[in-house]
């Protein structure tokens, strides 16, 4: 592959990245969230700081240690807390991958004591959270904007409508099993309709993968 043919091929390259689930607080004991250990994510910052990009890993609750090498580490909770952490960056950075499972709905209310049970049925309400990436997509101008999907059916047709929908450069159609594994396979989504499927490999091989067309996109090649 093209990074394995220079030293640090993501030099000079500010890359934001994203990792993990949010937590949506239903009450200070209580929150709902996706499967998401973050390893991908992580994975990703990991290979592209030692391939000499500078890196800003934005990650929700993991149990993962933040990776060496990085230029920042910045802990959130809230799909919220991602959306403004992220935003103050964008500007100064090449490129975002947004490899974060962030909820799609939060709680209309966060109960600052504990609920207490009672009834047999308990609904809550919820509202939707704001679309980092579809944002992002909106408000580009050089940045290389990459986004992952996972989905249980019909994969790369609602990868590709996510790539044009958010604006994206590439999107990472990812399977659904890959969630807590150490491996992973991908396809690799690009805006001209490219497609090449990754894997089954471990995820820092797949994230490797995934920063080598990064880096064709970044130097235009
Ligand atoms: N994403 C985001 N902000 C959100 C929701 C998702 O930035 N509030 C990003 C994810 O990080 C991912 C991409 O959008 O890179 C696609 O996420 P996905 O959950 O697959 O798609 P959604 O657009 O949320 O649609 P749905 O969950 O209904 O399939
Ligand atoms: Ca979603």
């Amino acid at each position: 592959i093209y990074i394995l043919g220079s030293d640090k091929p993501l030099r000079d390259l500010r890359l934001l990245v994203t990792a993990g689930p949010t937590w949506e607080s239903i009450d200070p004991v209580r929150v709902i969230t996706n499967r998401s250990s973050g390893k991908m994510g992580f994975e990703i910052a990991r290979m592209a700081a030692r391939l000499g990009a500078e890196v800003t890993l934005i990650a929700g609750p993991t149990c993962l240690r933040p990776p060496f090498f990085i230029k920042e580490y910045v802990s959130i909770e809230s799909a919220q807390q991602m959306f403004e952490e992220t935003m103050k960056r964008f500007e100064s950075v090449d490129g975002v991958i947004m490899a974060a499972a962030v909820a799609d709905y939060t709680p209309a209310l966060k109960s600052s004591s504990k609920l207490k049970k009672s009834e047999e049925r308990l609904s809550i309400e919820l509202i939707k959270t704001k679309d980092i990436l579809e944002e992002l997509g909106r408000k580009k101008s050089k940045q290389i904007l990459v986004g992952f999907a996972v989905e249980t059916e019909e994969l790369e047709t609602y990868a590709e409508q996510k790539l044009r929908k958010k604006n994206l450069d590439m999107i990472v159609a990812n399977e659904v099993q890959a969630m807590g594994s150490d491996q992973n396979t991908v396809t690799i989504i690009k805006r001209d309709g490219s497609k090449k499927r990754v894997g089954p490999d471990a995820k820092d091989r797949i994230a490797l993968a995934i920063l080598d067309e990064l880096a064709h996109l970044w130097r235009g090649s």
